[in-house]
Order: C-alpha cells, then structure tokens, then sequence
C-alpha cells in the first residue's frame, strides 16, 4: 500500500530521476509531469496528495502555477523546490498557499520528512473539516439563551421530552426558534447524541399543494392513482422511532387537517390506497406563528384538531422580550459563523455596537439577528463591530447602498464615505448567494454573469458556497 500519491514537477531531469527513486522507495506512489500546461489536468485526474513543484523553470514558474492551481478547487498541498535561499521567494509561495518548501540542495531524508509531514498535516486537516462537517448541525440545534424565559422553556421542554408525549404545539414569531426547540426537544426526548438514529422529519405543509403533501405524509400503494408506479413509504412511516415535525401546520387545509387528526388519535397510519393500519410510533410536533384559536373562530382550522395539540403547547419567545441573551446569541453566532466561513480571527463586539443591539426591537426575531451578523463576518474587514456596521443602523459609513429609480432608470446612490467597487461587487455576490440558497448557477442568472465567473468570485471573496 503506498503512504500517498507525489506528483512532481521539475525541470531539471536529475532531480526528477533522483526524487522519483527515492519517493518510491520509501513507499510512494510517484507520478511527473513535465509541460507546465498539462500539470492542472494531471492533477484532477490523479488528485493527487501533495506536489512537489520546482519555482525556477523557463516557461510559466512555480509561483505561477501555484496562483493557478489556487484559483482552482484542487486539494493538494502543494511543497515548492527552490534554488534560491534567501527567504523572500519562500515566504512568498507560502503566503500564495503553499504548504511547505525545500531549498536545493536539499537531502533526501530532508525530503522524506517534509513530505512526510506534509501528509500528516493534510490528513489532519481532512479530520477537523469532517468534524466540522458533522458537528455543525449540533451547534445549529442549540437553544441558547440564559434570561427566565428560555430557562423557562427550556425546562417545560426537558419536562415534556421525559413525559414521553407523543404530540407537541410550538407556536411563536417568525425567527424565535420554533425549529430550533422542536429539534431541542426531539434530542432529549432521544437521547443527547444517540438521537443520530432516531430520525427527525421535518414537512413544511406550506411549502406543498395538498396532494403532494398528502402523499408524502402518508405515502400510497401501487396503482392507488396514476403515477403510483410503486408503493412509497410517507413520511410519518419514515418518522417511526423518532420524530416528524410539521412545520407551518396553519398552512394545512382543512381536508388533510382531518386527516391528520385521526392519525393523532388512533396513532396509525394508512397509505392511500391501502387497507392496512401502520401503527405510528413517533412524536408528532407541529408549529405555527398564527394564532390557531382565531383560525378556529374564523372557522379555517379545526377545532377538535387544535385541542389535541394543544394539549402540550409551548411558546417560543420574541428576541425583544429577552433582550438580556442578545449579547449571548450575538457572540454565539459570531464563533459558529466565523467557523462556518473559516475566518481565523473573531471579531468583537464594540460597547456601542451591543448596545446597539439591545435598543432595537428585531421585528424578524432571531433570524433577524443571525443574518445581520452573518452580513457582518462576511462583508465587513473592521475586526471590532461598531454600530455603523450593524444594518439596522441607517447612514452608517459602511451601509449598503440603496437603489433609487429615476425615470425608469435604476442606479446605486452612493454611501457618505464612498464604497470600493471591491467591496460593493462582494457584497452583491453574497446578496446573490443568499437569495439563491446558496446555488451557484441560480445566483450567477440573478447577476447575469457567467457559473465560472461567479464560481470565481465567490473564491476570490472567500464566500462559503
Ligand atoms: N435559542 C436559539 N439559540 C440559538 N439559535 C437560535 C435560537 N433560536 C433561533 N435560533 C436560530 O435562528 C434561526 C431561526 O430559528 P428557527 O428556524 O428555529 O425559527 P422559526 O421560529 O422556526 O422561524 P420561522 O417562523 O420563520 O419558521 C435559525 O438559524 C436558528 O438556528
Ligand atoms: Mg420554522
């Protein structure tokens, strides 16, 4: 078995001979390349784990290459020969992303340990993505907070996931964590990390015709309607052992409302066109932030539906009511954020700026508090937060452009203290991400730019996409 792929790029033919012997040797698989213009294709072929690549070299030099092999999404730690010892050639093929260098001539085992320890940093750094990776939708099921009132729910949740029951209400504002709870509650009532086997479904019944959504709840058997090619399993089967969550359940129509109550009361489940009774062994959480009693004297929810899922309701709170955790929540997505678009250094929060904070009423809740420090980690380059920054504070130096129309015209007018084309092109691309979910070729249709254009500049900002 080899120790890794070394993919090596060097004019000189000795030092090509010598390396690939002696990598080999020591249990490398070693591959070359010896045109500058076929290196970044060998390296998506081969993808291989580090490249040894020669700066002096007529034609393109290694700094060259190694600017393009950055550009690109190619994992390979790249280690640089140079001829040269003064630290200035060095330094910068480091600062242009290169793992490590060595200085011809060099000795084998120099080389052996470098490329040796190269690996083991790369693998390392695979290891803290992956973790990342998987503990990232731990912190998102955080509930934060340390006021009375999120103490508060959060004992009524810990004390309704120990009663085992089987259907939850969370009702609350946009923003104020009714997914959040519902996740909170799902883990104690399934046990801290172990709930990674009991599944979580969330349905959003807004998001549906009613058909479909019946469909996916329920699922159907073959030939029950004309695309029912096979039997599917719903969702509440799906659920079974852990937890579905039916989100904006007011959305519901009254039809499927009923439904959805026999299945609550006899806790079962029949496919459409199917006889046989599945039982449902799941919790069954719904939230809202409509007022279900005033939709029930409107006469567009159900009644005998709202008593049985009132019965357990819990209410997540609005941000201006606990404006003491705004600090807490503040400095909490800062770090997970910051995590999240791999910036090495936090900023902090000025006195002004958490004051600031806690002035405004955050009418989107949250959320609202959440994106506007995301806004801030990507966009902005001061280290310490000022209320300037903040985007609910108008006038600011800093704040975003607003769009006027003059004659049909559209144009950008142009913020006190001026903007670079830099940052106002940034900021349009993140805007585009995030209106997009994140797609790249949806967002590069909003610009009317091309997928490599913005693939490009969502690296050159360092944007998470
Ligand atoms: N107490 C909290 N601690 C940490 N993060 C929170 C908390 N409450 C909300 N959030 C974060 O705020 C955002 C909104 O939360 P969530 O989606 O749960 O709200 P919601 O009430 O379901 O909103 P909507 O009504 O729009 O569906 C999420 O990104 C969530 O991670
Ligand atoms: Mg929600």
């Amino acid at each position: 078995m080899s120790l890794g792929k070394i993919l090596l790029m060097d004019d000189d033919a000795l030092i090509v001979t010598v390396l690939l012997k002696a990598l080999s040797n020591n249990g490398y698989q070693v591959h070359t390349v010896a045109e500058s213009k076929n290196l970044l294709s060998k390296m998506r072929a081969w993808s291989p784990d580090v490249l040894l690549l020669d700066i002096n070299m007529p034609g393109k030099n290694g700094l060259e290459l190694l600017e393009e092999i950055k550009q690109e999404d190619i994992d390979t730690e790249v280690v640089m020969l140079t001829a040269d010892d003064t630290a200035e050639t060095a330094i910068k093929a480091m600062k242009l992303g290169a793992g490590d260098y060595l200085t011809k001539p060099f000795d084998i085992d120099e080389v052996v340990i470098v490329i040796g320890n190269t690996i083991k940093n790369r693998t390392l750094k695979h290891e803290v993505d992956y973790y990342r990776k998987i503990c990232a939708p731990i912190f998102e099921k955080e509930l934060i907070g340390q006021t009375e009132p999120v103490k508060n729910l959060r004992n009524e949740i810990s004390r309704i996931a120990e009663a085992g029951v089987s259907t939850v209400l969370i009702t609350g504002e946009n923003g104020t964590g009714k997914e959040v709870t519902a996740r909170y509650l799902h883990r104690l009532r399934y046990g801290g990390c172990a709930s990674g086997h009991a599944p979580f479904v969330a349905v959003n019944c807004a998001a549906l015709p009613e058909t479909i959504l019946e469909s996916e709840l329920f699922g159907y058997e073959k030939g029950s309607f004309t695309d029912a090619k096979s039997d599917k399993e719903g969702l509440f089967e799906a659920a079974c052992g852990g937890s579905i969550l039916l989100d904006e359940i007011g959305e519901m129509k009254l039809d499927l409302q009923s439904k959805l109550l026999r299945v609550l009361e006899e806790k079962t489940i029949r496919r459409i066109g199917g006889n046989k009774e599945i039982p449902l062994d799941a919790t069954v959480i719904a939230t809202t932030n409509r007022n279900l009693a005033e939709m029930v004297a409107e006469g567009s929810f159900r009644m005998d539906l709202f008593y049985r899922l009132n019965g357990f309701a819990l209410q997540t709170i609005p941000l201006r009511e606990i404006k003491e955790d705004i600090p807490l929540l503040a400095e909490y997505f800062l770090s997970i954020i910051s995590q999240k678009y791999n910036k090495k250094n936090v900023k902090r929060f000025s006195p002004a700026a958490e004051a600031s904070m806690k002035a405004y009423d955050w009418p989107g809740n949250i959320r609202e508090l959440k994106n506007a420090i995301e806004r801030i980690v990507v966009l902005e380059q001061a280290e310490i937060i000022t209320p300037e920054h903040l985007p609910f504070r108008q006038g600011g130096s800093n704040s975003l452009l607003t769009a006027g129309d003059v004659e049909g015209v559209c144009y950008f007018i142009l913020p006190e203290g001026g903007i670079s084309l830099d940052d106002l092109e940034k900021n349009l691309i993140w805007q585009a991400m995030q209106k997009a979910n994140q797609n790249k070729a949806q967002a590069a249709k909003l610009l009317g730019i091309s997928y490599n254009a913005i693939r490009w500049q969502v690296k050159k900002f360092g944007l998470v996409g």
